[in-house]
């Protein structure tokens, strides 16, 4: 499984990028306004930093000609660009439209197995179950990222699962089983993913054990 970082925040995105397990972005306007800065300017260097990995940056409007205009201006920013579609009527047009040019995107807003189908058909290159939002109503959204990845493989589509809206290390754990191409975190979902407590205490035990240790040698 891919990790992407859902953010546009820079020092999270080097910080993670450390790890060498960091394989593209995801972004919303909603990510976009937090950073409180102009949209293609926050974009832009999101898109420097990844170099040739991939980056979703989403159209502003659900109206399909204007997404493709988007979508082509984005393009035109860097061509890491995946250019993100809401998935309604004018989004599977767009998707579609989108695809005979050329241009990747991925289909977000993504709550049932209909939705992922239509949009995976429609030529969507990566689309992304919100799973924290379903479980958030109840809904299992564990579940939908199994039946898009069993949908996708099944019909030979080139199409990558994103496992989106993650809330916990349980749902990464998760998205890993049911066999997501992609998850994508928040910042904190990851650096809350690596910790045990069982890491801690060992690491300390080893440490102080090994400190004991060098000052007997040293009588
Ligand atoms: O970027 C899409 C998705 O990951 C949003 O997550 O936490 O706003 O439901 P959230």
């Amino acid at each position: 499984m891919d990790f992407y970082l859902d953010t546009a925040d820079i020092n999270q995105i080097k910080e993670i990028d450390k790890w060498g397990i960091l394989r593209g972005v995801t972004t919303n306007p909603s990510i976009i306004a937090k950073t409180g800065r102009d949209y293609q300017e926050a974009v832009s260097e999101v898109l420097a930093i990844m170099g040739n990995r991939p980056v979703s940056v989403e159209t502003l409007k659900d109206d399909a000609e204007v997404i493709v205009e988007q979508g082509k201006k984005y393009r035109e920013w860097g061509n890491n660009v995946v250019v993100k579609v809401a998935t309604t009527e004018e989004g599977l047009k767009a998707l579609s439209e989108l695809r005979k040019l050329g241009i990747p995107t991925n289909a977000t807003l993504i709550f049932s197995l209909n939705q992922g189908i239509l949009a995976a058909e429609a030529g969507a290159n990566y689309i992304s179950p919100f799973v924290g939002r379903l479980d958030d109503i109840g809904a299992d959204g564990i579940g939908l990222v199994e039946d898009c990845v069993n949908y996708v493989e099944e019909n030979g589509l080139d199409c990558k699962i994103i496992s989106a809206s993650l809330r916990s290390p349980q749902h990464l754990e998760e998205s890993a089983k049911v066999g997501a191409h992609i998850a994508t975190c928040p910042y904190s979902l990851l650096t809350k993913a690596l910790k045990h407590p069982l890491n801690d205490i060992g690491l300390k035990a080893f440490l102080d054990d090994w400190e004991k240790a060098k000052k007997k040698l040293k009588k």
